[in-house]
Order: structure tokens, then sequence, then C-alpha cells
């Protein structure tokens, strides 16, 4: 039976602003200081907690960050990334999957591409859990590492223009991220071939908290007045055919029209949309992403455990 106290976080609006804001001060002090003020320290190992890692799509940094931060935090981990060797092969039902799994385990990390999971989740599960991806609907943890990257740089009052190209309309990352950043006074610019481009439903959940939303086709458009820019791979395994190709890649004479304190983001991997020769300027924050990763989700998974 599920427990509404829980601390699930399965979409950015899980977390309410203090409750981001206390998780970003603790990222902020592992960062800084290290792990060892982790509460998990303080116990006896025998009981550390143990992380399920339940993921049955893809994933290299989401997977190995959330096992890097559990571990890191004095935790212990289980797992899977390769749902073909596990019993959802024989058909078994995420419904007993989790209830299986949280025999095992103190909290649940999930990454699935069916968009009932947060439906399922919320019926079943009996232990925390945190999304780590649901199909091309919601990546929480990815927009949380994202937003805390943002803030290293750059006081979020100061970011006006945030720009997304790419394959859109499949983006988890995108839109997890636009949620989570959406405010009176923001502008977004939406930027993408028209089979990419985002449905009338986003532009209206975005415009309702206050954001103007402009949707283009071509960077150039935009590409001066940027102040983030979230470039996000063809997501070809949502496609049937190709997608690969349908939009310009992002080089460093791109680069050379944005404005200085311009910040670039790619939750990575990329395939071509994003070329090597920007790693060095540093207004790509790219790399900076994938390290503040465990950060944030050590923060996360240490909130959601002393619940
Ligand atoms: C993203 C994802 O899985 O949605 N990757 C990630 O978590 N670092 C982005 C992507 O795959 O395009």
């Amino acid at each position: 039976m599920s427990d509404t106290n829980l601390r699930h976080v399965l979409g950015v609006k899980d977390l309410a602003s203090n409750e981001i804001e206390t998780i970003f001060y603790r990222a902020r002090e592992f960062k800084e200081k290290g792990f060892s003020s982790s509460v998990f320290y303080q116990q006896d190992p025998a009981k550390a907690p143990i992380v399920a890692l339940a993921f049955f799509e893809p994933s290299t940094r989401t997977k190995l960050s959330f096992d890097t931060a559990a571990q890191r935090l004095g935790c212990k981990t289980i797992g899977f990334d390769n749902p073909a060797s596990t019993s959802s092969a024989k058909g078994e039902q995420l419904e007993d999957t989790i209830k299986v799994i949280e025999q095992y385990a103190d909290a649940l990390v999930i990454r699935r591409k069916e968009h009932d999971t947060p439906e399922v989740i919320k019926r079943v599960a009996s232990k925390p859990v945190i999304s780590a991806g649901v199909g091309s609907q919601e990546h929480p943890t990815q927009a949380l590492l994202d937003v805390f990257t943002i803030k290293e740089r750059r006081d979020l009052e100061t970011i006006d223009h945030v720009v997304s190209y790419g394959d859109l309309a499949n983006s988890r990352t995108m839109f997890s991220q636009v949620r989570l950043l959406a405010r009176e006074g923001i502008t977004f610019s939406f930027v993408a071939p028209k089979q990419m481009q985002i449905n009338d439903e986003f532009v209206d959940e975005i415009k309702a908290e206050g954001a103007q939303v402009n949707l283009f086709d071509r960077i150039d458009d935009v590409i001066e007045d940027v102040d983030v820019l979230h470039i996000i791979r063809p997501q070809k395994e949502r496609w049937d055919s190709d997608p690969t190709e349908m939009y310009s890649a992002i080089n460093i004479d791109t680069f050379s029209r944005m404005k200085d304190d311009a910040i670039v983001l790619h939750a990575l991997p990329r395939t071509g949309e994003l070329s090597p020769d920007t790693d060095d300027d540093p207004r790509s924050i790219i790399f900076d992403q994938v390290a503040n990763g465990v950060f944030v989700r050590a923060a996360l998974l240490e909130w959601i455990l002393t619940a």
C-alpha cells in the first residue's frame, strides 16, 4: 500500500522551491567539503541503506552518478541496467517488480519508457522512488543538476532568455528543465524543425507560469540573444524513421555569435549536434553538469532517505 508521506521525486513539481534550496545547499556542501558529513557515516555500517537502481532504458551518466552518489554517502547499491536479464523479459509487470525490489532496498531509482510509470509508482511503492527519466516526459534529476550548474555561473534572476534547441518533442530533459526555470518575465525560445517542435499543450503550460514563449525553426534567429542554450540530441530511440541531421550542429562559429556571458548546456550523450570544438570555451558547462550530477543526486538521496 502506498504511503502518501513518502518523498517520491517523479517530476520537478514534486519538489517545493524551499525543498530544492535545501537540496542545492546540501549538494554545495558535498561539493565543497566532501561527503564525510553524510548522515549515514554516523550509523552502523550494517545499517547502511540500500539503494536499488532499476534501469529499463539505457543510461551511462544517470545510473553511474546515482551509484557513485549512493556509495559516497555510505549507502550500498543493487540493481540492473539490462531489463532483458530480469523478470520483466518474462512479462513481469512494474507493480510486482517494485513490490519485490522494495523488499531488498530502502529507496528505488527507476528509469523506464512507459508514461504510466509515475502513476504505477504512486499507487504501489512503499519506499521512496526517484525517477531517473520517464520516456519522453520527465527527467527531474537532470533538470535539478542543470539548474544547480547554471546557478554556479549566474544568478537565476539574470537569466532572461532560455533557448532549447533540437529534438524538443521527445526531450524529457527539456520538459523538466523548462518547468523548473519557468517564472514570470522569463522568455523561452523553442528552436526545432517542425516535426520536433513542442505542442500547444506545453506552450500553454509554460505561459500559465507567466513566461513568454517563442517558436523558431532556425538557431540563427535567436543565437545573439541567448542567456542559456540547451542543446538536445535527436532522440533516435523515440523515432520510427532516422531523425539525424534534421537540424544543424552548434560549433565554435555558432559560439562566436553568442554573448560573452551565455551558458551552453547539453545533458549528453551528444551525437553530432554539439561539436567538441566548443568544449574549451568557458561558456560550455557540459562537463560541470556531469560532475554536479553526483552532488545533486547525493543530496537528493540523503533527503529522501531521511524523511
Ligand atoms: C538524457 C536522457 O537520458 O534523457 N541523458 C542523460 O540522462 N544524461 C538526454 C538524452 O539522452 O538525450
